[in-house]
């Protein structure tokens, strides 16, 4: 085994890392959460039982209010610790330093009258200190087991310091890149978003619910958010019930279907019922027909919300609507009050009852038993430092960001670059060097110094043999609007800033022109991308593309590398080199270089289609065919509709050829699963990774089906000149539907098409009967 397979191996087995730090479990039942065995449903139920037997109303609706703990705002901090030491709260967020973590903690098991602990929840996207790449570039490499080790990473740095629960991962479908929240999902397809989900949630949980080292995992936003009308975050959602079904439910299912432990319900109302409030999405569709065990939290402050959407009467009656709907914890609103704090109000005046209130407290308190808070509530201080530190989790950030790497362009094999044969680089940009925003947004505990920037990472690849010159071309724009992470003082002094770009500029065109090769690090900074960050363009921000045109006209090779976790339009410029690295993470600049350098292939393919233009989006691969199809490219006059890059499009150092596709029945019985094989051989003079992706389109039915669906993919290395035969199976699952006439779903007597290659215009084709 090579050194670096043994990280890989060390960072795989990251659970069993984490039972060796949590303290061995006593012999009593009541102990085996900690101590590696799953308790009971039976056992988990009686003890929640016993506690709410004890509970007042008060204490039952404190219970189920969690809050924000700010505690850079001493006011606030103070008013919350006094809540919740007066029983008024049974979960807080936002806290990630260990030691107030335990502080805390001792109040609620040592000071209130039942000495219930409190759960602690966090964002924790991607990561607490060591910051993996965005959720999305982890879609963009089509390999779930790099999402399952890098949030396992991210339980167990999260566990270490006393949080117990993460609000992830984000299965939001987004097909609309205006969308700032793109970032945080799988992008536009349901079968990769269910795989992700899947992944992340066994990453987060481990195998059971209180496994040694793992945290409870969150999915959010349920459902639709991701559909928010133009793009514009919290906006209001229209979605027929064929694509709620067929498309957006779908991640949440496979996530349930994984254990998730907690759902978090959507701020935005869908069809008309904001999500929050939404009995048929949280108890019909979530509890009812899926059969969800764990417990519905309110997205922050959107119980109250429902009076903002016109839904509700009163803080009182908003309340009342959220528990009813299926809500069993309200996430009260930042520096506000709960409105659950209401319900002993509603309680006595009948309009919920005790069995009602009673079934979400106890959700909420079998999650704390699960989790072992009973028997082991405090934080190992010494511990936590030794996990915050351990390099196998850098390991795992530095493998992920180069999985995730998409190269979309590489003129005349412009990339790997040669070390031997340079003598000069000049890198350049905004982004080149700036540690905040290579790690992306939803980070908060991340350490700036111990980030590695692109520039950081050539310079250490290339050593003192070669020249590396830097300018940061221009500067970014401030934004227009505030952001929710930025206080005022960061806005303000962002709007203050007035930089005269063109000096820079001119400095960059001279490096470029002095230099073998240019490195542009171009994008948006992470504070143009995430909640709150939608953008009614997607061209570079600021002066980046003038920057980029003028580079380019200097007749140097260049490349540019996306900092970016949307399609942006760099307006038909032809590097000769174009590389998605997302916002890479903590080990970003090593993987980058390395990406560059040929040490590694690039393998990630992308988890959207492309558009050419804003005016085409949503542009899904998977649409449906309607009246003349054949001039479907030509829907606009002024330009063609075709993606720039495709849905699951992605170059390699290598080159691959698909053959053989092998449907194994051209006939089946309905029901009856159908193995599909194809060959994919290394036809290039390099050791590379190739993502097989199936797609299937139904050519008739009870309804109308899309003109191509992903339904497999196997990321893939293969040696040069090797073939491997890649199996996959269509079982009766991939080939059923929700249609809209009959209102359920459905499998077809119908003729299926299969596409195999290595991306969803895949041209290698077969077909299949599926007969009654
Ligand atoms: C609001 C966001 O929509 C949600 O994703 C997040 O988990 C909560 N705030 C808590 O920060």
């Amino acid at each position: 085994m090579t050194s670096k397979n043994k990280l890989r191996r060390k960072a795989l087995t990251g659970a069993a890392l984490a039972a060796a730090l949590t303290a061995s479990g006593t012999a009593s039942a009541q102990s085996k959460a900690t101590s590696g065995m799953p308790l009971s449903d039976e056992v988990v139920r009686a003890r929640a039982d016993a506690l709410i037997a004890q509970m007042t109303p008060e204490e039952k609706a404190g219970q189920i209010t969690q809050y924000f703990d700010f505690t850079d705002s001493p006011e606030e901090a103070k008013r919350v610790t006094d809540e919740m030491a007066a029983s008024r709260a049974g979960s807080l967020l936002f806290v990630h330093d260990p030691a107030e973590l335990d502080r805390l903690q001792h109040i609620a098991v040592e000071k209130t009258r039942l000495k219930i602990p409190l759960l602690f929840g966090y964002d924790v996207i991607h990561g607490l200190r060591t910051i993996m790449p965005v959720p999305i570039a982890v879609a963009a490499s089509w390999d779930p087991g790099v999402a399952q080790q890098a949030q396992t990473v991210a339980a167990r740095e999260a566990r270490a310091v006393g949080i117990h629960w993460a609000f992830a991962p984000n299965l939001d479908i987004a097909r609309d890149p205006r969308w700032g929240r793109l970032i945080e999902g799988a992008g536009e397809d349901p079968y990769l978003g269910s795989a992700m989900a899947a992944a992340q949630v066994r990453g987060f949980q481990g195998s059971y619910i209180g496994s040694p080292g793992h945290v409870i995992s969150g999915p959010k936003h349920f459902a639709g958010y991701g559909a928010s009308i133009g793009g514009r975050d919290y906006d209001e959602v229209n979605l027929s019930d064929s694509e709620l079904w067929n498309v957006y439910l779908k991640p949440f299912k496979a996530a349930v279907d994984a254990g998730a432990g907690n759902i978090m319900s959507a701020y935005m109302g869908v069809n008309g019922v904001p999500a929050t409030g939404n009995r048929w999405l949280l108890t019909d569709v979530l509890r009812k027909t899926w059969g969800f065990k764990g417990f519905v939290v309110t997205d922050a402050g959107a119980a109250h919300d429902l009076l903002t959407h016109g839904f509700a009467a009163s803080n009182e009656d908003a309340a009342v609507r959220a528990l009813t709907a299926g809500v069993d914890m309200e996430m009260a609103p930042p520096f506000g009050m709960s409105a659950f704090k209401t319900l002993p109000q509603s309680l006595a005046a009948g309009k919920i009852t005790t069995a009602q209130l009673d079934d979400a407290v106890r959700h909420v308190l079998e999650a704390k038993i699960r989790m072992g808070l009973f028997e082991k509530p405090y934080v190992d201080l010494q511990a936590a430092k030794r996990v915050l530190a351990d390099p196998a989790h850098r390991e795992v950030a530095r493998m992920a960001a180069e999985r995730s790497a998409v190269l979309l362009r590489n003129e005349g094999g412009a990339l790997p670059l040669s070390r031997r044969a340079l003598k000069s680089i000049a890198v350049i940009g905004p982004l080149a060097d700036s540690a905040r925003d290579t790690v992306g947004p939803w980070v908060f505990d991340q350490d700036d110094k111990e980030t590695v920037t692109v520039l950081a990472g050539i310079k250490a690849e290339v050593g003192s043999g070669v020249k590396v010159a830097y300018s940061p071309g221009v500067t970014l724009p401030a934004r227009v609007n505030k952001s929710i992470f930025q206080s005022d003082e960061q806005f303000a002094a962002g709007k203050a800033r007035n930089v005269d770009d063109t000096p820079e500029i001119q400095r960059a065109v001279a490096l470029a022109k002095d230099a073998d090769v240019a490195v542009l690090v171009l994008g948006e900074g992470q504070i143009m991308v995430g909640e709150n960050a939608s953008r009614s363009s997607l061209d570079l921000p600021g002066r980046q593309q003038e920057l980029l045109d003028a580079v380019i006209a200097t007749g140097k090779p260049v490349v540019v590398l996306l900092m970016s976790a949307r399609p942006l339009d760099i307006k038909g410029s032809k590097p000769a080199a174009l590389m998605d690295i997302w916002y890479p993470g903590t080990q970003g600049g090593t993987a980058v270089a390395n990406l560059l350098f040929g040490k590694v292939s690039p393998g990630g393919k992308l988890p959207y289609n492309w558009p050419r233009n804003i005016g085409q989006v949503p542009l899904p691969y998977a649409h449906l065919t309607t009246h003349q199809p054949k001039t479907v490219e030509e829907r606009y006059w002024n330009e063609s509709n075709t993606p720039l890059y495709p849905f699951g499009y992605g170059l390699s150092y290598s080159t691959f050829a698909f053959s053989n596709l092998k449907v194994d029945k051209a006939k089946v019985a309905r029901g009856v699963a159908v193995p599909v094989s194809v060959d994919v051989r290394n036809t290039g003079s390099r050791k590379a990774d190739e993502v097989a992706q199936l797609y299937i389109h139904q050519r008739y039915g009870t309804a109308a089906r899309p003109v191509r669906e992903l339904k497999g993919f196997e990321r893939l290395t293969l040696e040069p000149g090797e073939t491997r035969t890649v199996r996959f199976t269509l079982s009766p699952d991939d080939l059923s539907y929700w249609a809209a006439s009959t209102r359920s779903f459905v499998q077809d007597a119908t003729t299926f098409d299969v596409y195999a290659g290595n991306s969803s215009t895949a041209a290698l084709g077969g077909s299949f009967e599926v007969a009654d």
